[in-house]
């Protein structure tokens, strides 16, 4: 047995694991909160050695019981332990830490009124476990962090319940035709995941059965039963992904069912969502989300904007009821023609979607088009150089960014604020909850040239957070 240590845990990392001091060494250990005095045992892996807890000895008035049977496996939502209070809390403080040297008043975080079963977006990898000579049974779930071992788990607390249900019914479908998991290693199985996205306001479903071999013989019979036992599943859709890769979808699609996207409703608009287009996953979250980004741009009817990383054209088409004109930028060709469809879908004859890069859409542009308001809304990476360069020459009076990543926001929140942008708000959104993750919203505009290093933190309480927000007080 691995030698045990007692440790006090100091503060949470931004990612939510509890920080430790052992032997003049730092570790980050996963499930426990501030203050909590634990037993820890070190554990040696590739990248080095970390820490597992072992045992809580003096548990925080925050830890909460946990429902989920493969917590300590699974690490997808890894604040379970923490009541939603107390995560809220943290997730305050870390943004306030993490955006220490920019100078912005800070809203507390839209809290979400159901912190569970929200994800509209599910990923299930099938696998095997052997029960001893003979008995090997089909296994459904997402990976163990950092590894491709299927954590057998059907009743994820953050996603969307229906999706779990559909889950137990595949594979109660490969016990009864013989359908194996597909084994990337040996090439040989058949399924290898299913996707599902759910349509929040209608509870219609989209089922991707992704296969690693293109023969799936049983697959009429799936969806036979699926769609009798699911009515609510509106299209599936036969993706087959042969390579030993991370990616869940490969590149070939055959409709076997339906027409191959769903609707949902977001804001008033109706959105078209094809498989491989970006669609956010907590769509009660998005509303309000989407809501502070248009309310923060101050739009009027004479500007022109320009919604860069556009998707499907959410917040192009939301915009677009309250100015002038937008044009949406996206390098996702599917994404894109979801957009245009979409467009016409609602009626709205003042945008435009077009495919490409951003960056170099604005370097080539943005003189044509001087664009008043740029909405931004990159991946996790955040932005590149070049983007952010030609959005300074492009000069809009103001940008909002919209940004799922905090660490990456903040550095390209530094480059615009060298370049002439103040930051004015910053509201975090509760999009990710039980997780570390944090989606948030900043209003940067224009200003003439200021000293990089007049910076001066604002350090503001949570009434005036409160003020700010009713527009009582002015920065
Ligand atoms: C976080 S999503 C935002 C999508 C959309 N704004 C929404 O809220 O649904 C980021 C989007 O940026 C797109 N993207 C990634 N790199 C890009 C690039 N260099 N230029 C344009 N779009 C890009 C992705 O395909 C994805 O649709």
């Amino acid at each position: 047995m691995a030698k045990q240590y007692t440790v006090r845990c100091k503060e949470l990392l931004p990612s939510g694991n509890g920080l430790v001091f052992f032997n003049n060494s730092k570790f980050e250990v996963a499930g426990v909160l501030p203050g909590e005095k634990c037993t820890i045992e070190l554990v040696h892996k590739k990248e080095g050695t970390g820490a597992r807890l072992v045992e809580v000895i003096e548990p925080s008035k925050d830890r909460i019981g946990i429902k989920c049977p493969v917590y300590d496996r699974c690490g997808g939502c890894n604040l379970l332990h923490m009541s939603y209070e107390s995560e809220l809390e943290f997730k305050n403080d870390k943004i306030k830490k993490l955006y220490h040297d920019i100078t912005v008043p800070q809203l507390p975080i839209i809290k979400s009124d159901n912190p569970e079963h929200y994800r509209n977006k599910v990923y299930a990898s099938f696998s095997f476990e052997k029960h001893g000579r003979g008995d090997i049974r089909q296994i459904a779930g997402m990976y163990e962090e950092n590894t491709r071992k299927v954590v057998n788990c059907m009743d994820c607390s953050i996603q969307n319940s229906i999706a779990n249900s559909i889950i137990k019914t595949i594979l109660d479908l490969m016990r009864l035709t013989g359908t194996r998991s597909y084994d990337p290693d040996t090439r040989t199985g058949v399924l290898r995941h299913a996707y599902i996205r759910v349509a929040e306001k209608s509870g219609k479903v989209m089922l991707v059965l992704v296969t690693g071999v293109p023969e799936f013989k049983d697959k009429a019979r799936f969806v036979q039963t699926l769609t009798k036992k699911h009515p609510c599943i509106e299209t599936i859709i036969h993706n087959i992904n042969p390579g030993k890769t991370g990616m869940i979808l490969g590149n070939k699609d055959n409709v076997i069912y339906g027409k191959g996207y769903i609707t949902d409703e977001l804001c008033g608009c109706t959105f078209k969502i094809s498989p491989k287009s970006f669609y956010q996953v907590n769509p009660r979250q998005t509303e309000k989300l989407y809501g502070t980004a248009v309310d923060m741009a101050g739009l009027k009817p004479t500007d022109t904007v320009i919604d860069a990383y556009s998707g499907i054209g959410t917040i192009s088409l939301i915009a677009a009821k309250k100015t002038g004109k937008v044009i949406g930028v996206e390098v996702n060709p599917d994404a894109v023609k979801d957009a245009i469809e979409n467009a016409k879908i609602n009626n709205i004859t003042n945008v435009e979607f077009l495919r490409g890069d951003a960056g170099e859409y604005l370097e080539k542009e943005s003189k044509r088009l001087k664009p008043d308001l740029i909405f931004m809304d990159p991946p996790r990476s955040g932005s590149d150089e070049r983007f952010l360069s030609a959005v300074c020459k492009a000069s809009p009076s103001r940008i909002v960014y919209i940004s799922c990543n905090p660490e990456t926001q903040v550095r390209d929140l530094k480059y615009l604020m060298d370049h002439g942008y103040t930051p004015e708000l910053l509201q975090p959104v509760d999009m990710f909850s039980r997780t570390g993750h944090v989606e948030t919203c900043v209003l940067l505009s224009r200003r003439t040239y200021r000293q990089p290093d007049a910076r001066v933190k604002i350090d503001i309480d949570l009434d005036d957070y409160y003020r700010i927000k009713e527009g009582e007080v002015s920065k």
